[in-house]
């Protein structure tokens, strides 16, 4: 806790939240992975708490993947989680990280970026990076606290389903799915 507020209070906007997400938006996050053999992709992972979720739900740990851009953080999750990979970058080359790695692409690519704090262009880049990084019927899942879709999905050719709203997390906060509409079910 004491680390995110550090990191909150060196960079509000890139850390976007008060406090790191709860236990409840951590497990419906994790529980939307379906991955087979692939490696699960998490970017902007800050303290942890998703990452806990995923490996709680029996994903192993050597087909987690992670990216955070705050080195403080990254330090952290190192200690945190020893046998996971963990990468100090920006989501926006994640799919150039993920290369450097041996790994060519991700089924499922879970963000906790604060997408809504970004402004039009540099969500969008950030999102086209985080979609490189994905197989083509991969999906992505993001979080929001606000109740709107955070991207124009349809006009970028994805599929938005809105998985469902989380009341107990500060703030309150919405999981989206995305996935290529031509590969949407
Ligand atoms: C809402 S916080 C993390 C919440 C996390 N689930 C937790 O419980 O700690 C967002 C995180 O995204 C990271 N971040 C912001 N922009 C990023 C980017 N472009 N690439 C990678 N990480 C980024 C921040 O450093 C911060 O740790």
């Amino acid at each position: 806790m004491f680390l995110f507020i550090r990191s909150l209070l060196k960079s509000p906007l890139a850390v976007g939240a008060l406090v790191p997400s709860s236990p409840q938006l951590s497990r419906l996050i994790a529980s939307q992975v379906c991955c087979g053999n692939s490696h699960v992709l998490e970017v902007g992972a800050g303290t942890g708490s998703i990452t806990e979720a995923l490996l709680n739900l029996g994903l192993p740990a050597n087909r987690l993947f992670v990216i955070e851009r705050d080195p403080s953080l990254v330090a952290h999750l190192y200690k945190r989680f020893p046998n996971i990979q963990v990468r100090c970058g920006d989501a926006e080359h994640a799919a150039a990280i993920l290369c450097e790695e041996g790994i060519s692409e991700v089924q499922t690519l879970i963000s906790s970026l604060p997408i809504s704090n970004l402004n039009g262009d540099n969500r969008i880049a950030i999102l086209e990076g985080m979609m490189n990084a994905l197989a083509v019927d991969g999906q992505l899942i993001q979080f929001t606290y606000t109740a709107n879709c955070p991207f124009p999905a349809k006009r970028l050719g994805l599929h938005a389903e809105r998985v469902g709203r989380v009341w107990m997390n500060i703030p309150p906060a919405v999981v989206w799915k995305f996935t290529r509409a031509s590969y949407a079910l």
